[in-house]
C-alpha cells in the first residue's frame, strides 16, 4: 500500500500520541508537528499544557485549548515531539525549514527525550541536500555569509523573519560529513544565533512513517 507524504505525516503524529502520559508536553514547529497539535487536541485532559517552539506553534495549541506555558515557569519536560527535514540513523537533523530553529533547539534542550516524527523521505545517510538554516543577527547578515562561504557552503538570504526578529541564511552545498563539528564551528561564527543542525544533541527516538507502517528506531540501537 502507498500513502501519500501527508498521511504518512498524520500517521506518525498519531503514533507520538502514545508517547503523552501527563504534564507539559514540548512542541515542535512544521506541518507534521500541526498533525501532532491536531492529535494531542484529542486527548489534552491527560495533560497540563505544553510548551511551543513558535508562535505558530502556540496558536495552533491555544486555538485547540491547550494551556501553552512560559518555558520560564517550568522545570523541564519529560518529552519534546518535532519534525525534521533531514535525520540519520546517527539521530542528526538537520531542521529549520520552517525557521522556528532556534526557539525549537531551546525547547528540546529542556526535554528528557527528543521524540522526531518524521516520513521516510526525511531519513538520508547524509546530511545536507536540503539546505542549511542558520538564524542571524540582521546586521551579521553579510559578515556570516561570508564565513559560511568560506566553510564551502553557499548562502542565500530566506524572504522571512523568524520569531525572535531575524533573518535566516540557507546554506546550499554544504558537506556536512561530521554534524557535530560543523555545528559547533557555525555556531562560534559571531552574529550567529544558532544553526539548523541538531548534533550535539541528537533525537532519542525516532518515529518514521513508511509505507509498511510507522518503525520506532531509538538512538544507539
Ligand atoms: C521547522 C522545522 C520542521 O520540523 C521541519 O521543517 C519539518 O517540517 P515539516 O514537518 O513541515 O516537513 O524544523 O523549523
Amino acid at each position: 500500500m502507498s500513502f501519500t507524504q501527508d498521511e504518512l505525516k498524520q500517521q506518525v503524529a498519531n503514533a507520538a500520541i502514545n508517547y503523552v502520559k501527563s504534564g507539559i508536553i514540548g512542541v515542535g514547529t512544521g506541518s507534521t508537528a500541526n498533525y501532532f497539535i491536531d492529535a494531542l487536541a484529542e486527548i489534552k485532559h491527560k495533560i497540563d499544557g505544553a510548551v511551543a517552539s513558535s508562535e505558530a506553534t502556540s496558536n495552533r495549541l491555544k486555538s485547540h485549548g491547550i494551556e501553552v506555558f512560559d518555558l520560564n515557569d517550568i522545570n523541564g519536560m519529560d518529552i519534546y515531539v518535532d519534525g525534521a527535514d533531514e535525520i540519520t540513523e546517527h539521530m542528526h537533523m538537520l531542521k529549520g525549514g520552517g525557521g522556528a530553529l532556534t526557539r525549537e533547539k531551546i525547547v528540546a534542550a529542556n526535554a528528557k527525550e527528543f521524540i522526531c516524527i518524521c516520513d521516510e523521505s526525511k531519513y538520508v545517510s547524509v546530511l545536507g541536500k536540503f539546505p542549511l538554516p542558520v538564524e542571524v543577527l540582521p546586521m551579521a547578515k553579510s559578515y556570516v555569509a561570508r564565513e559560511l562561504t568560506k566553510l564551502g557552503g553557499q548562502p542565500e538570504l530566506r524572504d522571512f523573519t523568524t520569531d525572535n526578529g531575524n533573518i535566516i541564511l540557507d546554506v546550499h552545498e554544504l558537506k556536512i560529513i561530521d554534524p557535530i563539528e560543523i555545528e559547533i564551528k557555525i555556531n562560534q561564527i559571531v552574529g550567529v544565533v544558532t544553526n539548523g543542525l541538531f548534533a550535539v544533541r541528537p533525537a532519542d527516538t525516532l518515529l518514521l512513517a513508511t509505507d509498511n507502517g510507522v518503525k520506532t528506531i531509538k538512538k544507539g540501537a
